[in-house]
């Protein structure tokens, strides 16, 4: 099949190489033009295990391209993805501008039938404003070529994107239109040889299922969260009652681990973009905006404990930080704890030692130099001269660790963490003053 897909991004990109790789032809516009050169010279701008060797083996192949001729893209493939950015307005809303310019491109250059899929992540009822946004053009170039709209959410991890995408749990398609399941069916079908992964629903139910699934899965956190703090209060362990409940299959284990906050460019948009749709229903949706509320002071955790373990007195000190990336196996800093953290120990006074294995050049791009942050080459290093050491990310090479030598090295013996990687009583046996979430001082 031929595909086109707008918006080389992480999700266009993704979908693209994994389209292509199944034996689909695949052409990826994007508007910026280095951005295209780096792609089609093989360098990938964004890290993302297995993506690379993907992209080259599927350029090698010939089935995979990339251009910023958006005419060449319309004429290509029966589907044209959506798969542009869609980022928070001020007022937190789906800021749909990019979604809507690559519907009017669409419009301008389209000669015949075309199926859009909106890939990107996009308020419900959308799809209505890309089909009237393409029929507008059309008009005004006096035609009345066929088209269909539908929407085909992701549910791609950063980190297991291509794992996500090749066997993930299901793949919603909504449409009302024969045509259009037909065509899905046959962009799929490598991907849905038992048959049992498609699910055809309405175009509204589809898009919002994609904001019910990252919201359901936000407010596993910060449920886990908000009982992580209150088992503090209690003298209870989060650790022992996140057991005591995984175990109950209703309940399950992912998704309930207690932590720093959630992050990344999905949640804390997505949540955000969904209590905004609520209330511009004029359905304000008291959970979703609970979740946000409960995340935003999670956020700041990790800077009370070490604000409270230095009785405030944080100006002038050196703080390590392990962990920049909103999680592991990804260099995205995008609403990471880290730079809550960071942000307040830097107007505190306090100077900043950071490691992250993957997210270093990120950090730099993101706060430039500055005389109060060093970024260190190893894991150790962010510890010289350090006061205390706070973890921000699960990073698996964090989990090992000479506590003694870890006392010895700290100029204060105070480790803070924000993943629970440790278990508090070998801690404090090594000497150290160890703070975690919900599993008290
Ligand atoms: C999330 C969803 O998991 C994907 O299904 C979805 O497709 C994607 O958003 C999207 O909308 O594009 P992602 O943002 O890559 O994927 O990251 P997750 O692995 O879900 O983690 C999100 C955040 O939650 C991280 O900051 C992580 O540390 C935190 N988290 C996760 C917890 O604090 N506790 C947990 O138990 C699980």
């Amino acid at each position: 099949m031929k595909i086109t897909i707008f918006g080389s991004g992480y999700v266009g990109l993704v979908t693209g190489a994994c389209l292509a790789d199944v034996g689909h032809d695949v052409i990826c516009i994007d508007v910026d033009e280095q951005k295209v050169a780096r792609l089609s010279a093989g360098e990938v701008p964004i890290y993302e295990p297995g993506l690379e060797n993907l992209i080259s083996k599927n350029m090698a192949a010939g089935r995979l391209r990339f251009t910023t001729d958006a005419a060449e893209g319309v004429a290509f493939g029966l589907l044209q993805f959506v798969a542009v950015g869609t980022p928070s307005d001020e007022d937190g809303s789906a800021d749909l501008t990019y979604v809507l310019k690559v519907a009017e491109t669409i419009g301008q250059h389209m000669e015949s039938y075309k199926i859009i899929v909106d890939k990107s992540t996009v308020p419900v009822g959308t799809a209505s404003k890309v089909e009237r946004a393409i029929a507008k053009v059309l008009e005004q170039r006096g035609l009345s070529t066929e088209f269909d709209v539908c929407s085909n959410p992701e549910f791609l991890k950063e980190g297991a994107a291509i794992e996500d995408f090749s066997r993930g749990s299901r793949i919603v398609v909504g449409t009302d239109s024969e045509r259009v399941k037909n065509a899905m069916l046959e962009c799929y079908g490598p991907y849905n040889r038992q048959r049992d992964k498609m699910l055809f629903m309405g175009v509204r139910s589809a898009e919002l299922t994609k904001y019910a699934a990252n919201a359901m899965l936000a407010t596993k956190i910060s449920f886990i969260n908000e009982v992580a703090n209150l088992a503090e209060h209690l003298g209870a362990d989060i650790e022992e009652v996140r057991h005591g409940i995984g175990s109950d299959p209703r309940i399950g284990y992912s998704f309930i681990y207690p932590g720093c906050g959630y992050g990344g460019s999905c949640f804390p948009k997505d949540v955000k973009a969904l209590a905004h749709t609520a209330e511009a229903a004029g359905h304000p949706a008291d959970m979703v905006n609970a979740v946000e509320r409960v995340n935003s002071r999670q956020k700041n955790k990790l800077f009370e404990k070490l604000y409270e373990a230095f009785d405030g007195q944080l100006a002038g000190k050196t703080i390590a930080v392990w962990g920049l990336a909103f999680k592991p196996n990804t260099d995205d800093m995008r609403e990471a704890p880290s730079r809550s953290l960071m942000e307040s120990l830097w107007e505190a006074g306090a100077r900043v030692q950071a490691y992250d294995p993957e997210a270093t050049d990120e950090c730099r791009r993101l706060y430039g130099e500055r005389d109060d942050l060093v970024l260190a080459d190893k894991r150790d290093e962010a510890l010289e001269g350090a006061h205390a050491l706070v973890i921000c990310t699960e990073w698996k090479a964090f989990r090992t660790i000479d506590f003694e030598w870890l006392r010895k090295t700290l100029l204060e013996p105070v480790v803070i963490d924000g993943r629970n990687l440790f278990s508090p009583n070998t801690l404090k046996a090594a000497g150290l003053s160890y703070y975690a979430i919900g599993r008290g001082d």
